[in-house]
């Protein structure tokens, strides 16, 4: 990139100044290798201080009868060297273009760095386990809404209004009250709902989010989720519970014994509770007074749910023929479930939503 040679004259033009200064910036264009080089080259000589440039002004001082030869002259030299430009810009340009292009080439067999996956929450994950549990066995997934009717979440599960459940200190109650509606304390009004909206015989879970005025602690959570199972059918009898509850437990568990132990629900006449054997010490605690276990408080057994025989004043509730039709329901908690499952010790950790506890539960999603 060579700088001109020298200004133009004031007084005159010379021709063979005018044509090196052409063949100059020609020159220089033609040796440009970058369209940054080009920049200079056409600053130099064709800028507002390129002898073209300062020649053409110069024009305007020459005798008119010089001026007409010389400006011809000027002006086909710049015309000469405003065509060399644009040509080797194009040039420059297509050059810089290919080789951008071959650098910043994608080479599609390199291994894809891929962004982490979401996954379910183990609560949402567990839910649809045991939801499955049950469709397998051809039973359907019921739903109802958090947002219920008193009459649904009690009355109708021959909760009275004196039933200590309904406490303020339990339940949430939404205004305006006078609209009697409740976050639902439990999934049991879904035995309600279905008892009303299906036909006979019913086989249904209902797995769902759960409402409580409840402390926020290691063993407590104001929302939690339980999942509910309603069999109405004829012939029904504890025997049968006993059977679903057996099958759910090795479902979860594994092969694990169980017992059911006298309890009470309004809704359920017998009453029971489900336990599993102590996970720890397999009972081996309650005979040991040197090896106290804490799991299950040297009990031997843990309590997992609640269950019953359908109370035949929750059938007549919803219209259902108690002589003939007879049922059983269950009900227990998913996040102690999980618990059990994976030996979580603090339902915070649950609702917290710290990935670190979803990924290492990442089994209970499939
Ligand atoms: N609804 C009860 C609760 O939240 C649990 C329960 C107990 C459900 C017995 C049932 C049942 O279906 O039969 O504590």
């Amino acid at each position: 990139m060579s700088a001109p040679d020298s200004q133009p004259p004031r007084g005159a033009l010379d021709d063979a100044d005018i044509d090196r200064w052409a063949t100059q910036a020609t020159a220089a264009i033609a040796a440009a290798q970058s369209t940054a080089e080009l920049k200079a080259v056409r600053l130099s000589h064709d800028g507002p201080k390129s002898p073209l440039a300062l020649a053409n002004r110069a024009l305007g001082g020459l005798a008119p009868e010089l001026r007409r030869a010389a400006g011809a002259r000027v002006g086909a030299a710049r015309s000469r060297v405003n065509i060399a430009l644009t040509k080797r810009q194009d040039e420059l340009q297509a050059v810089e273009l290919a080789q951008r292009l071959s650098a910043e080439r994608v080479d599609v067999t390199l291994p894809a760095e891929l962004a982490p996956l979401g996954q379910p929450h183990p609560i949402s994950a567990l839910m649809e386990r045991l939801g499955d549990v049950f469709v397998a066995m051809g039973w359907e997934i019921a739903e109802g809404p958090e947002l219920e009717a008193a009459w649904m979440n009690f009355d109708a599960l021959n909760m009275g209004p004196h039933h200590p459940a309904r406490a303020t200190s339990d339940t949430l109650f939404v205004d305006p009250v006078e609209h009697n509606l409740v976050m639902r304390t439990h999934t049991s009004p879904v035995q309600i709902r279905s008892l009303l909206s299906r036909p006979l015989p019913i086989y249904i879970v209902c797995p769902g989010q759960v409402y409580r005025a409840d402390e926020f602690d290691a063993t407590h959570v104001p929302v939690f989720h339980q999942i509910e199972g309603l069999v109405v059918d004829r012939g029904i009898t504890m025997g049968h519970l006993k059977g679903a509850l057996d099958h759910l437990a090795q479902a979860m568990f594994g092969a694990v014994s169980t017992r059911i132990r006298p309890s009470y629900f309004p809704f359920t006449e017998p009453s029971a509770e489900i336990d599993l054997e102590c996970f720890v010490c397999h009972g081996a605690s309650v005979l040991d007074p040197d090896a106290p276990c804490r799991t299950c408080a040297s009990e031997g057994w843990i309590e997992w749910g609640g269950c019953g025989v359908v109370n035949p004043r929750v059938l007549a509730a919803c219209g259902v023929d108690a002589e003939v039709y007879s049922g059983f329901a269950f009900g227990m908690g998913v996040e102690r479930t999980l618990m059990f499952r994976n030996a979580a010790t603090d339902m915070r950790d649950m609702v917290e939503g710290d990935i670190r506890f979803s990924r290492a539960l990442k089994g209970e999603a499939r």
